[in-house]
């Protein structure tokens, strides 16, 4: 068994992608050609976002963003301890310093009254309400500048807390879609959830993934969508050679447009598979003692990024009897970011967010995509019940 089956979903779209890619053959515009900007033109309908700006990796979505809004030295962005390093690492990258905050121990997503109480901390420089790293602390205070909420595994992070919080304070929000490109919030679509800007990934493992690196940027604003532009070509001004900002070469290849358009004809039914395939598991694990499957705060579709259950006793156990029956499992994530060799300056206690700490002891991602067979799930079911009973 896999633990994404990618080659069931190319089977399917093989002759779409091959016509779409010969296309891009006999036109020649390997660069921003006339693919990239009709995925644009389809992503943003899709998110319900006034702009989309297709981008080189989800990664270099988050810089951009950053980019455009000249975070840097003297900033901090509020981050989840638990999530992928490229959250913090972005911020960082520019200067900027990341202020971790605990999550939620039933969406994984961040806490927003932890949030809250970070915000106060770096305002009043005061350690006592939330662990800061010394950059925090010193004569000059750090600006709260950033939240960047995470959708961790599929599901939309608490935006009806953090969106007023973020207003009250003066924060902006770049919303971490990489993971949830097609949930809903509130009736609305990841990356148009009215954020001041949005980034997702079209990594191959993502929903919605292109065979290579790949994401896109989402925002309501055009001023900052013109800024994007620039960022994404070393900062152009009125042609490419006429540079008027520092920016990066951002670009999305033509190639991976032209295999992401037949993929998001299809995406729609992929995620109603997906949402098959968690209901299974679900069934199937009801009787798994002690093990908790994903749970959806209210208002939210998620599109199971991952299937991610806790284990909280014997989760390498676990992990090797699924093995030896040949079924992968993989740890989404060992270690909370704040404890990552490249934050070992910020010098926070391990136990500093404990359930960022606790869910990387227990978490267990399951094989999961959306050709996988009820048979197949009921199998992966069967070896968890038999071990947990
Ligand atoms: C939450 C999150 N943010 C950012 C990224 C970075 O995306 P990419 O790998 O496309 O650079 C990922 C990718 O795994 C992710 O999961």
């Amino acid at each position: 068994m896999e633990f994404i089956d990618l080659s069931r979903q190319q089977k399917r779209i093989a002759e779409a992608i091959r016509l779409r890619t010969e296309a891009v053959f006999s036109h020649g515009h390997y660069i921003m050609g006339p693919e990239v900007k009709e995925l644009e033109s389809r992503l943003a309908e899709y998110a319900g976002s006034r702009h989309c700006l297709s981008c080189s990796s989800g990664s270099d979505a988050l810089l951009m963003l950053l980019m455009a809004w000249e975070v840097g030295p003297g900033d901090a962005v509020f981050v989840p301890a638990f999530t992928f390093f490229a959250t913090a690492e972005m911020p960082a990258l520019l200067g900027a310093t990341p202020i971790f905050v605990d999550i939620d121990p039933v969406t994984f997503n961040m806490d927003p009254a932890c949030l809250a109480r970070a915000v106060q901390a770096v305002k009043l420089q005061d350690v006592s309400l939330h662990p800061l790293p010394p950059a925090a602390l010193e004569a000059a205070p750090l600006r709260a500048r950033c939240v960047i909420p995470v959708d961790l595994f599929g599901q939309a992070a608490a935006y009806e807390q953090i969106l007023p919080l973020a207003e009250s304070e003066g924060l902006l929000v770049l919303e971490d879609g990489a993971q949830a490109f097609g949930g809903t919030w509130m009736g609305k679509r990841v990356c148009g959830l009215g954020c001041h800007g949005a980034a997702t990934s079209f990594f191959p493992a993502k929903p919605l993934g292109c065979y290579g690196d790949g994401g896109a940027i989402f925002t309501d604003d055009d001023a900052l969508a013109a800024e994007l532009a620039s960022v994404r070509v070393h900062g152009k001004g009125t042609d490419k050679y006429d540079n008027r900002r520092i920016g990066i070469n951002g670009r999305l290849d033509t190639m991976q447009a032209a295999i992401l358009l037949p993929k998001l004809d299809i995406f729609a039914e992929e995620l109603e598979r997906r949402e098959q395939v968690a209901a299974w598991y679900a069934r199937g694990l009801s009787d798994a003692c002690g093990v908790t499957v994903p749970r959806l705060a209210g208002g939210r579709t998620s599109v199971f990024a991952q299937y991610t259950i806790r284990v909280p006793q014997g989760r390498s156990d676990l992990a090797s009897a699924l093995k030896e029956q040949g079924i992968p499992t993989n740890i989404y994530y060992p270690k909370p970011l704040h404890v990552q060799g490249a934050f070992a300056e910020h010098g926070l206690a391990a136990d500093a967010f404990p359930v960022a700490a606790q869910s990387c002891e227990e978490v267990l991602s399951l094989p999961f995509h959306p050709y996988m067979e009820r048979d197949e799930v009921e199998r992966v079911c069967a070896v968890i019940s038999d071990h947990c009973s």
